[in-house]
């Protein structure tokens, strides 16, 4: 198998309702790479915390958690995503904006960041990896052969958002979450360590007027041109 540092990698990263989790999935699907969602670890071990009765201000014991907590990611028949946390299927409750602001809290913590750095880069295996986070291309894979910053306003992000949630059967406004959102956004950009910004050397793409298919056949083009796949 080889090393992690000669897998190759494409880090998508980019603020809350950007559409990273969603392009990231479509290419690694079409690529057959391995796929990893970042967030969803940060999210599992304010979660666990949380399950396990922590203090919200516990920094150790999250660490600790981050560093045990048995994870599984996959899909069910229909293709669905599927998270497991000590053997439980915990997808929905995850993906709550509750969730969201929890995991960007754990999120500042740099013992935390530690921890999952190690896990994040276990994810690199052949035939290549799409990782999807805030601090992919900066931070965990700075060796990345393509790095996408994807954005889009304010007000497209909110309302992706809300349609994401929604679909999933949670009920929150539109107001409400791009408060949130903003909120989250504004700890993940001002934080100390690992703070979400593009990396120096990525490709920067504007989704807000563009769907799903269009941002994955520009990711896929140019991975392309630079001799990621046929
Ligand atoms: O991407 P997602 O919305 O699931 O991420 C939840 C939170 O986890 C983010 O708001 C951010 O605080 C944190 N996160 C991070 N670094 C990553 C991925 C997520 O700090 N690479």
């Amino acid at each position: 198998m080889a090393a992690p540092s000669d897998c190759p990698i494409v880090t998508i990263d980019g603020p809350s309702g950007s559409g990273k989790g969603t392009i990231s999935r479509a290419l690694a699907e079409q690529v057959g790479w391995h796929l990893l969602d970042s967030g969803a670890l940060y999210r599992l071990v304010a979660f666990a915390g949380a399950g396990a009765g922590l203090a919200a201000d516990d920094i150790v014991g999250h660490a600790r958690l981050a560093a045990a907590m048995d994870v599984r990611f996959g899909a069910d028949r229909q293709g669905r995503e599927r998270v497991l946390l000590e053997g439980q299927e915990v997808g929905h409750e995850i993906r709550s904006e509750t969730a969201g602001q929890g995991a960007s809290r754990v999120a500042a913590w740099p013992e935390v960041r530690a921890v999952l750095l190690t896990r994040q880069r276990a994810f690199a295996s052949p035939p290549g990896l799409v990782a999807d986070g805030r601090d992919m291309g900066t931070v965990v894979f700075p060796q990345a052969r393509l790095k996408i910053f994807l954005t889009a306003t304010p007000d497209e992000r909110a309302r992706r958002r809300h349609k994401q949630l929604k679909d999933k059967g949670s009920d929150v406004s539109l107001a409400a979450l791009s408060r949130e959102i903003a909120e989250r956004d504004r700890r993940d950009e001002t934080r100390q360590v690992a703070p979400l910004k593009a990396a120096s050397d990525a490709c920067v793409i504007d989704s807000t007027d563009l769907g799903v298919g269009a941002v994955v056949r520009r990711v896929f083009e140019l991975g392309a041109a630079r001799g990621l796949w046929p």
